[in-house]
């Protein structure tokens, strides 16, 4: 009897599965106590109350209406915050200075990317900079970089201006001689994609005029809302995959119907591999064919991926990248880039709408520049202080990407800039960090620290950036890569587009604004948390929008 239930392959599978399980689920449990009897002495740290026995503040945290939750922690509790995780378990908030730099640059090596992040960015895009750690990620990085290199953001300058020129007259078109209301952050998606598009993948996916559809477009566009519908429930993917087998989870994925929301994401991840191996092969064939045929492509083999696969050809045989890995890349540069900068992009739109004194004085700026034409060299274009200070100051107060994990890989102790005071009225310069324990980078407390941005830190002020900026500022030793600002991260992980994104960001400005003005619509608009934060309209719809009141800007006395 009982060998014929052993001889069963069915059960046997079973059998095999609930052992796994065991083992998995006791697992956990052991790590779960450890954790818990490492990281007593947090409990005595400042942070908001748990909001739930199971999920902790996750629920709060991952919300979309958590804004102003997320607010409170960067600026309510100091610059070291005790959250609550999953089923009490803390994860520690940091925003302090010196903390961060130790854990994005002295002891990088220590803090990783959680499980969790490695794994969903490992099945969406395959093996980049975002799935991987360690010596491969610094081996990918390092053939990357030079593709990223102001060098080659100089020959991309002309491309950029085309781009912006073409949505500066498709919005211009649309508003006609009246004002109207315009979904801003529609055209910045399609332009953020464009942008990625011609100057990363050498691809363009819209023309830019009237409404368009572009398979691969839609797919990339589709993906984050799948992706973060079930955001709080992502914990369980690492656990699915030390529990089951490949063949079986994707068994057990094909299972959903291609209207249910696992099934769409599924589709689309297929979907988005498929479109890049066919840009992928039409490059490569117009590599081979030499300078001639190079030069009839979009961006004319000046685009990042066209340079990377340039590179790899000649790079030593072990430091080159595999094919795959190029394509892989190709869809996680267009996931990466566009969200963030079309976000962006509109928070400043948005910021500009409020601050109509702001907005007719950078006008003035780009006006005198002769910005709207197009034709400001690299320079001329960083060296327009104004501009340069409303978007510092709408990324410090407003950072894109506020869900960054780490996991301390080992056990450590994480230095203070300034100590933080415990709930029982003690005072602690360091912090005592045990293996396994999680953290969030708290770039938003940072940029909003009163310590070191003084009293007025929570006003969007430009001109602070156009004078001198506090010594409290430079003092702090704030570890981004985009002076003092925590918005594009530190680090070796640091986001290595962001010159791509600072230069996309001031072309489109600087042709808008001088031709274009943006007011408020009554209509209220809110601000969602996600991977990427984005607006809608009112609180209750899930539609990403951003309507403003748009006219074209006539020179007074243009007899217009
Ligand atoms: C306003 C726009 C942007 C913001 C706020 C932003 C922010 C960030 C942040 C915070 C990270 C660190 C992520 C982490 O630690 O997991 C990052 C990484 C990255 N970003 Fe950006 N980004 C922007 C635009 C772009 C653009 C335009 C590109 C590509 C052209 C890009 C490509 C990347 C890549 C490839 C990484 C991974 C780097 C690595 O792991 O080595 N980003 N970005
Ligand atoms: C912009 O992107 C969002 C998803 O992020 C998408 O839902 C929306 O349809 C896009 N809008 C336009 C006009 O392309
Ligand atoms: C400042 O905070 C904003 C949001 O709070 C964030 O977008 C930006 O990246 C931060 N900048 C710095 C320098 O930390
Ligand atoms: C934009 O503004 C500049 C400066 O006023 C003007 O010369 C140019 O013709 C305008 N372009 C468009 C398309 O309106």
């Amino acid at each position: 009897m009982s060998e014929s239930i052993l001889t069963n392959p069915f059960t046997t599978v079973l059998g095999a599965l609930g052992l796994a399980l065991a083992g998995v689920l006791l697992q956990q449990l052991i790590s779960f106590v450890r954790l818990r009897v490492a990281t007593w002495a947090w409990r005595q740290l400042p942070g908001p109350a748990s909001d739930s026995t199971f999920w902790g503040n996750i629920g709060q945290y991952f919300s979309r209406h958590g804004e102003n939750f997320h607010r409170q922690v960067a600026v309510d509790y100091g610059s070291v915050v005790r959250l609550t995780g999953l089923l009490g378990n803390p994860i520690l908030y940091v925003a302090d200075p010196k903390a961060l730099h130790t854990m994005l640059i002295d002891e990088e090596e220590i803090f990783q990317e959680t499980d969790i992040a490695l794994q969903i960015t490992q099945m969406a895009f395959g093996t980049t900079l975002l799935s991987i750690t360690g010596r491969h990620h610094a081996k990918q990085r390092k053939l990357l970089s030079p593709v990223f290199s102001v060098n080659h953001m100089r020959h991309m300058l002309p491309l950029f201006y085309d781009i912006g020129r073409k949505i500066r007259d498709a919005i211009s078109a649309q508003v006609g001689d009246a004002k109207a209301e315009v979904n801003v952050l529609g055209w910045m998606n399609r332009s953020a994609l464009e942008f990625i598009g011609q100057g990363g993948l050498g691809y363009s996916f819209d023309p830019l005029v009237t409404e368009s559809k572009d398979a691969y477009a839609d797919t990339l566009k589709s993906l984050l809302p799948n992706l973060d519908v079930n955001l709080r429930f992502q914990f369980l993917i690492p656990l699915a995959r030390q529990i089951f087998p490949t063949w079986l989870l994707r068994v057990f994925v094909n299972t959903f119907s291609a209207t249910s929301n696992i099934g769409r994401t599924r589709d689309n991840i297929n979907e988005m591999f498929e479109r890049a191996k066919e840009v992928y092969a039409s490059k490569k064939r117009a590599l081979a064919a030499g300078e001639a045929e190079l030069a009839k492509q979009t961006a004319q083999g000046k685009d990042l991926v066209s340079i990377l696969m340039q590179a790899n050809s000649v790079a030593d045989e072990d430091q080159r990248l595999p094919e795959e890995d190029v394509v892989s890349l190709m869809s996680m540069f267009t996931f990466a880039a566009t969200e963030t900068s079309s976000n962006a992009l509109s928070r400043i739109l948005d910021v500009l709408a409020k601050h109509p004194d702001y907005q007719a004085r950078l006008r003035e700026e780009l006006l005198e520049a002769r910005a709207a034409d197009g034709l400001l060299s690299y320079d001329e274009l960083n060296h327009l202080p104004l501009l340069d200070g409303v978007i510092r100051e709408t990324l410090r107060l407003h950072p894109p990407v506020t869900m960054l994990f780490r996991v301390a890989t080992r056990d450590t102790v994480l230095p203070l800039s300034e100590p933080v005071f415990t709930t029982d009225g003690k005072q602690i310069a360091s912090i005592a960090v045990p293996k396994g324990s999680q953290f969030l980078l708290g770039f938003m407390g940072c940029n909003l620290s009163r310590t070191i941005w003084g009293e007025d830190a929570l006003e969007w002020k430009p001109d602070r950036w156009v004078s001198d900026l506090p010594s409290a500022v430079t003092k702090a030793r704030i570890p981004g890569v985009y002076s003092n600002v925590m918005s594009f991260s530190g680090g070796k992980r640091s986001c290595i587009g962001f010159k791509f994104s600072e230069m996309e960001i001031k072309v489109v400005l600087s042709v808008l604004v001088p031709n274009l003005t943006f007011e408020l619509t009554d209509k209220p608009i809110q601000w969602n948390v996600g991977t990427v934060g984005f607006p809608t309209v009112g609180k209750e719809s899930a539609t990403p929008q951003l309507p403003l009141k748009v006219a074209r800007y006539a020179l007074p006395g243009s007899g217009v």
